[in-house]
């Protein structure tokens, strides 16, 4: 599908086929480890669930059917119609908050923030800090915030020039997948990330493309900062969604490690 200059249209604006393409997770076992986060170390009751850049909030059936309230942010009107749909079909209340992460700004606070996937859009030093205080302010005494996949272990020259590709199908499209990142100002820790999805379905084939630009975030500046904001607590960082694998100086082969903080009280 194309636009009007004849470029790919936004992956971002055909929420079904970018939620084929990240079909590939696990949900219910993200779910549980979730959970599991919160039995062992929420220092409160969590029953508001906020994901950052929800996109088609995958995990949002999941988690409701556990108690938790979910609520979606997002700056895409189309992914945020999407969600809104998805829950209406699935009888779920949810909210959904049409805003940017770096400083979206709640009426209530809730209990749990959530990052998937490496969403974080965050494109410079300045951004990063008005993020983490857009959380901090969210967040309740107690909560957490969990992040996957965005903290950087390993550095962006590391990344793959050919970037990663897989397909995925169901039983009325098929998509071809790319993602490609790339560093392109050192100094400022920027890489651009762009996302190719080639679609095979019912209504056509047609091609969608997405792009961003983010700040990469490297583990020992994460933790300086968040100790010089004093209003998290670090609690810490595991390999592949196993919070009995914690990352070590002998942990090797580093894939979607997420990371845990606790809004200090
Ligand atoms: C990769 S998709 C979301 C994926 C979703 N989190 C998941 O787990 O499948 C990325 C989403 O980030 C949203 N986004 C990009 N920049 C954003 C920002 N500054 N604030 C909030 N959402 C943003 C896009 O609109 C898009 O829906």
């Amino acid at each position: 599908m194309q636009n009007r200059q004849g470029k790919p249209e936004s992956c971002y604006d055909h929420p079904r086929f970018y939620e084929l393409a990240f079909a590939f997770r696990d949900i219910p076992r993200e779910v549980e480890v979730i959970e599991r986060t919160i039995a062992l170390h929420a220092r409160r009751e969590v029953k508001q669930f906020l994901n950052l850049a929800c996109g088609p909030s995958p995990h949002m059936i999941t988690l409701s059917r556990r108690n938790l309230e979910f609520q979606g942010l997002d700056i895409s009107p189309a992914m945020l119609q999407y969600s809104r749909q998805k829950a209406g079909d699935a009888g779920i209340h949810a909210l959904f908050h049409q805003q940017s992460m770096v400083d979206f700004r709640l009426d209530r606070p809730v209990d749990y923030v959530f990052i998937a996937l490496g969403d974080w859009y965050v494109r410079s030093s300045l951004e990063l800090k008005q993020h983490l205080c857009a959380v901090a302010e969210a967040l309740r005494p107690g909560g957490l915030f969990l992040l996957d996949w965005c903290i950087q272990f390993e550095p962006a020259t590391m990344f793959k020039p050919e970037g990663d590709a897989w397909e995925m199908k169901d039983a009325d499209a098929a998509v071809q997948c790319r993602v490609v990142m790339k560093p392109f100002n050192h100094p400022e820790q920027l890489f651009e990330e762009r996302l190719d999805i080639t679609v095979r379905a019912n209504e056509g084939s047609f091609d969608l493309s997405s792009h961003s630009v983010k700040r990469a975030v490297y583990p020992q500046e994460f933790l300086e900062l968040i100790t010089s904001m004093g209003q998290f607590e670090f609690i810490g960082w595991w390999n592949n969604w196993n919070l009995d694998d914690p990352l070590t100086e002998s942990t090797e082969n580093i894939f979607r490690p997420i990371t845990l903080l606790r809004r200090v009280a």
